[in-house]
């Protein structure tokens, strides 16, 4: 399991080394999900990526209405800019202000509301 997780990790910080050499090319959020969140959260945020089995904490359901009605977009800011620590959830949850900007960072917690269909 230890071997797993140092191999999920590599593999977000991979990820953000690469985000970050490519700079800001104006990249939809929604393109940025499917490339860097969706393995983990999945393709409709259901929390069922390819990697979500590997991970110690199951990604919640991003289409949950009731749930992420009580997540304020600050909680989600922080969560997507400072990792999981930062708002109390599990560090499987990787940090992403080397990779993405505040205003790309607002673009993702849009783009993650959207799963919530009412
Ligand atoms: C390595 C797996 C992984 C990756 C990659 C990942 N996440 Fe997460 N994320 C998690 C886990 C685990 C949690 C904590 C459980 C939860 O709240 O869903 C979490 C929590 C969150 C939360 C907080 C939800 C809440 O409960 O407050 C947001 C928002 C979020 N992720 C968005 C993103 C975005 C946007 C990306 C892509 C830039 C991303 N995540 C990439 C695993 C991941």
């Amino acid at each position: 399991m230890i071997g797993t997780a140092a191999l999920v990790c590599v593999i977000a910080i991979a990820g953000t080394i690469q985000r970050a050499a490519a700079g800001d090319d104006g990249d939809s959020p929604a393109s940025q999900y499917t490339i860097y969140c969706a393995k983990c959260h999945g393709p409709t945020g259901h929390g069922d990526g390819v990697n979500a089995s590997t991970l110690k904490t199951r990604p919640r359901d991003f289409a949950d209405c009731a749930t992420m009605s009580k997540i304020s977009d600050d909680t989600m800011f922080k969560a997507i800019k400072e990792g999981g620590p930062a708002v109390n959830l599990p560090g499987d949850m990787p940090p992403w202000e080397q990779a993405f900007d505040d205003g790309e960072i607002k673009g993702l917690v849009a783009y993650v509301r959207t799963f919530c269909k009412k």
